[in-house]
C-alpha cells in the first residue's frame, strides 16, 4: 500500500527546474531511500512531501488524501521530519526538546513521559541525559535526541534529510541500526536522502535514483543494485566501495 503519492509533480524555483513530472508512489512500512548527487532535488521531494514546499504543479497525496495547505501542521504532527544539524532547541533540555509536541498538542503528560522513556531506551540515551542541554551532547547524542523527538507523536511516516552525515562512522552504524530496530518494534513509512551509497545499502528497502530533478530508477533495492536501468546508475553504483 503506498501512503505517498505524487502524480506529475513538478517544482521549479526562480523558473529554474528542480524537480520534473515526478509520479511515483511511497510505500507504507518500508524504509524508502532517495539518493543522489547534491542539487539533484532530493531536499525539495521531501519537503513537498510535508507540505513546507507546494510544488509548481502536480498532486500530493499524503495519507490518501491531496495535501491541504490551509491545515498542514495537522497534517505534518503526523509527519516525523529529523534534519542534519537536528534543529534542537538550545535553552530546552532533552527531555523538554523531546516533550514538545506532546505539550504542544496537549497529549497526557504520563503518556508522553511512558513513550520518551522506551524512545531513549531505543535509542540508548541514557535517562540521566534528560536533565542535560544540547551543548553538553555529542553530535551523535543530539542526533539520537532529534530521532526521539521526531518519533514522539508515533507519527506514520518519518522523513530523514542527510540526518547521519555529519557523523562519524562507528556512531551512524550505531544509529542505523537503533533505526533498523525501532522499524521492527513499530514499522512505519520511512523516506531518508542521503548521497551515501553504503547508508543507502544498508538501510533501504526501496531505493529511488535522482538526477537532476529526475527519477533515473526506482524499485527494490536488489532490483535497482542487480539491474541498473540506465548508465547513469550503473555510474552511480560503481562508488561502491566493495
Ligand atoms: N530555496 C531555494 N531557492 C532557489 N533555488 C533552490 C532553493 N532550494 C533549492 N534550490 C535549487 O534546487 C535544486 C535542488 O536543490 P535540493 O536542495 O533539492 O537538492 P539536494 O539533492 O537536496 O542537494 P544536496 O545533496 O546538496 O542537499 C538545486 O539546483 C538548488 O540550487
Ligand atoms: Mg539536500
Amino acid at each position: 500500500m503506498n501512503i505517498i503519492r505524487f502524480e506529475n509533480v513538478s517544482h521549479r524555483y526562480d523558473g529554474k527546474a528542480a524537480l520534473s513530472r515526478l509520479s511515483f508512489g511511497i510505500e507504507d512500512n518500508k524504509i524508502t531511500v532517495i539518493i543522489g548527487r547534491s542539487g539533484s532535488g532530493k531536499s525539495t521531494l521531501l519537503q513537498i512531501i510535508n507540505g513546507l514546499i507546494k510544488p509548481s504543479e502536480g498532486k500530493v497525496e499524503v495519507f490518501d488524501a491531496p495535501l491541504n495547505y490551509s491545515s498542514i501542521n495537522k497534517t505534518r504532527l503526523k509527519i516525523g521530519y529529523s534534519v542534519q544539524g537536528t534543529g534542537l532547541f538550545p535553552h530546552m533540555n532533552v527531555y523538554d526538546n523531546i516533550a514538545l509536541l506532546g505539550k504542544i498538542t496537549k497529549q497526557l503528560r504520563h503518556v508522553t513521559e511512558t513513550r520518551l522513556d522506551m524512545l531513549m531506551s531505543l535509542v540508548n540515551l541514557e535517562p540521566g541525559f534528560k536533565t542535560k542541554y544540547p551543548y553538553q551532547l555529542s553530535g551523535g547524542e543530539q542526533q539520537r535526541v532529534g530521532i526521539c523527538r521526531a518519533m514522539i507523536m508515533n507519527p506514520p511516516v518519518f522523513l530523514l534529510d542527510e540526518a547521519f552525515g555529519a557523523l562519524d562512522n562507528a556512531t551512524r552504524n550505531e544509529i542505523h541500526a537503533e533505526l533498523l530496530n525501532m522499524q521492527k518494534i513499530e514499522p512505519r513509512a520511512i523516506v531518508l536522502v542521503t548521497h551515501d551509497l553504503d547508508e543507502a545499502l544498508k538501510l533501504a528497502d526501496n531505493i529511488m535514483v535522482l538526477e537532476k530533478g529526475v527519477i533515473q530508477q526506482y524499485g527494490l533495492k536488489e532490483e535497482v543494485l542487480n539491474n541498473p536501468s540506465n548508465e547513469f546508475v550503473k555510474n552511480f553504483l560503481r562508488q561502491r566501495i566493495n
